[in-house]
């Protein structure tokens, strides 16, 4: 019998395998030739040469005993609310930090950041009228692909950041050098911040009752206070109606607390592997770094080591879908990602560029209803929106991203499919590093708070700016009482093989 990894009596779902304990016909037999370490095999990109192997697989079976970030019941529970996305009976926020960052690391900043998500949350709620499944850029989102293997700066040329849990972000060698060790950093500072977001979300923090309160300073002062102030006298109204005929008991915990789940994206597979076990309820494999993992749209392609590695993991995944995406070449990828047609189970993050969505989302719209296959749509209006200012700044423009997001819903619209959510990089502090929006913050500005050590975010009055937007969208498109089809056709159970 297999040697369990790690059982307490109280939780029984935390009976995890481990990968090095199965025998080998095990683990063939397991699924078309997948293990935890079958990507080794594939071409992989956007990955650190390390230069000491030995410390490398020291600190993977290090990580490989540690104790699961998440539990696998936890991410089928995801599963089953993305399922509700995919059916237009859900809609998903998903965002945070482009890249956590250890230096950076305080309960102030988690708090922040997960105050505007919940925020968004709510103004979604009201505007959309559906229930909003909130996923954090967070708790492990630490690696960056870069498009750029080198940065050279007087002369002088080094291995580009790639994310604290690889290397830093000083520009000197030593800095530079990836080190293995950062992973247990990251793992730790991961358990932290989960530790902290399952406080708040079960604690009387999220209540709705504390609307008001979790308001900033900076906003209270932009033209959004007022709309904000309008949305929380309404909730109050509501919450007060609920009260008085009863119903707030029977939906009173629902109200004071909330579910966070956490995502990232999964590009250092190492790391990603040793936090690989097998769920002792099911016998599945499940990735327990995170609820949701996702692809890069660099990492994406169909031999490569990413989609090798994600697709024998239950989790529900993410895949980021590029202007450069054609239809068929989704559909292989759904195919090997999805094969059994599972609710739920695939997100595609749409990011093709303000210019780009009205012509080349379409395409992929039809050619995924046409085969039959039911995902979540989500727009992404970060990445394919990144420019450099004219004084030198990696910005966004808040009026492209808007763009983006606008025009994703009316090609939805269009093609009577739903809008399944939307996925930003945001933070809760008064940054300037996207310009635009009620604080009007210009070129000239973004030098003021530029933190960021990756891609420009949105501060949070830009991030409630941009939810009022979206639920005014959302909300005229529920009243034009267009119904959303969600292509459900009898699905092909063939299974097909990656190998
Ligand atoms: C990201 O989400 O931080 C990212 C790098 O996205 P993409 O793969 O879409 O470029
Ligand atoms: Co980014």
């Amino acid at each position: 019998m297999n040697a369990v990894w790690m059982k307490v009596p109280v939780f029984d779902h935390l009976q995890y395998v481990r990968a090095s304990d199965l025998i080998a016909s095990e683990r063939s037999a397991l699924s078309n030739g997948w293990t935890p370490r079958s990507w080794r095999d594939k071409p992989g990109r956007q990955m650190p040469q390390y230069a000491d192997l030995g410390k490398l697989a020291a600190v993977e079976q290090i990580l490989s005993q540690y104790p699961p970030l998440v539990f696998a019941s936890e991410a089928r529970s995801l599963k089953a609310e993305l399922g509700r996305v995919a059916e237009g009976e859900a809609f998903l926020l998903q965002g945070g930090d482009c890249a956590e960052s250890f230096a950076e690391f305080h309960p102030d900043k988690i708090r922040d950041t997960l105050r505007v998500l919940l925020q968004m949350a709510v103004i979604l709620t009201f505007g959309s009228g559906l229930p909003v499944v909130k996923v954090g850029r967070v708790a492990g989102q630490f690696a960056k692909p870069r498009s750029a293997e080198m940065e050279s700066i007087g002369g002088v040329s080094l291995p580009s950041y790639r994310g604290d849990i690889i290397n830093g972000s000083d520009f000197d060698e030593a800095s530079r050098t990836p080190d293995p060790t950062r992973m247990i950093q990251a793992y730790n500072q991961s358990t932290a911040t989960l530790n902290l977001l399952r406080a708040f979300a079960q604690g009387s923090y999220a209540s709705l009752h504390n609307l008001r309160q979790w308001n900033f300073g900076f906003v209270d002062q932009s033209p959004l206070a007022e709309r904000y102030e309008t949305l929380a006298g309404r909730l109050d109204e509501a919450l007060e109606f609920m009260g008085a005929c009863g119903a707030a008991g029977q939906t009173g915990s629902v109200l004071r607390e909330t579910e966070i789940f956490t995502s990232h994206e999964a590009l250092l597979l190492p790391y990603e592997q040793a936090m690989t076990r097998i769920d002792g309820d099911t016998g599945d494999w499940y990735d327990v770094s995170g609820h949701l993992l996702w692809i890069g749209d660099r990492t994406r392609e169909i031999d490569g080591a990413h989609v090798e590695f994600l697709r024998g993991v239950k989790n529900p995944l993410g895949l980021k879908c590029g202007p450069s995406l054609e239809p068929d070449d989704l559909i292989r990828l759904i195919d090997v990602l999805d094969p059994h047609g599972e609710p739920g189970r695939l997100t595609l993050i749409v990011r093709m560029g303000a210019d780009n969505v009205r012509r080349k989302l379409p395409p992929l719209l039809r050619r995924v209803r046409e085969a039959g296959r039911v995902v979540v749509w989500v727009c992404d209006p970060m990445h394919g929106n990144t420019v450099t200012s004219r004084s030198g700044y990696k910005t966004r423009s808040f009026d492209r991203i808007l763009s983006e997001v606008s025009d994703f819903f009316d090609v939805h619209r269009a093609e009577g499919t739903h809008p399944g959510g939307v996925h930003f990089e945001m933070t809760g502090e008064d940054v300037t590093e996207c310009m635009g929006g009620a604080q009007s913050i210009t070129d000239e500005a973004l030098s003021l708070r530029y933190q960021t050590a990756v891609d420009p975010r949105l501060n949070a009055s830009q991030a409630l700016e941009l939810a009022f937007l979206i639920a005014e969208t959302s909300r005229s498109q529920r009243m034009a009482g267009k119904q959303f089809s969600t292509n459900r056709r009898p699905f092909r159970t063939n299974r097909v093989s990656h190998q």
